[in-house]
């Protein structure tokens, strides 16, 4: 089963989300990718490989890429980071059922459906990304639905 991860510039939250999925289960093929494309082949922004290296979980030799139309037949799922990027994933799609692949990654959490873009965010925006995410990831371990 193939999970790609989807924020918008590939470098704070989704990279985040990949590096923890890996580290939960080699059962997935995990990648990441975002809707802009600000920073192509550039490495996850320091403040994610710092949250990640906290948790035993490397991710700096990621590299930034952006969605292409591709990806919504090579994945099963695609997990979007907040409400904004489903929506742009959803206008990216090419038909009706590629659409049913695109969920928020948050959609079991009670309390909130966004995972906050960290960007402008001081560490403790990361540690918050970080645990929102790695809930949200060890739930789908435990019982992974795909669409
Ligand atoms: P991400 O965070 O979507 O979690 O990678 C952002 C990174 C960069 C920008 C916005 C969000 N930016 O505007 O450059």
């Amino acid at each position: 089963m193939k999970v790609l991860m989807v924020c918008l510039g590939n470098i704070c939250r989704s990279p985040l989300a990949e590096g923890i999925l890996k580290s939960k289960s080699d059962q997935f093929f995990v990648d990441s990718a975002g809707t802009a494309d600000y920073h192509l082949g550039k490495a996850p922004d320091p403040r994610s490989i710092l949250e990640a290296s906290k948790h035993g979980i490397d991710i700096k030799d990621q590299k930034a890429r952006q969605v292409v139309p591709d990806d919504f037949d090579r994945f099963d799922v695609i997990f979007a980071m907040d409400p904004s990027v489903l929506e742009d994933l959803k206008q990216m799609a090419p038909t009706d059922a590629h659409k049913e692949k695109i969920k928020l990654i948050l959609e079991n959490n009670p309390k909130t459906n966004a995972v906050p873009d960290p960007y402008y965010d001081g560490p403790e925006g990361f540690a918050f990304v970080y645990d929102l995410l790695d809930k949200a990831l060890e739930d789908f371990v435990q019982n992974p639905v795909f669409p």
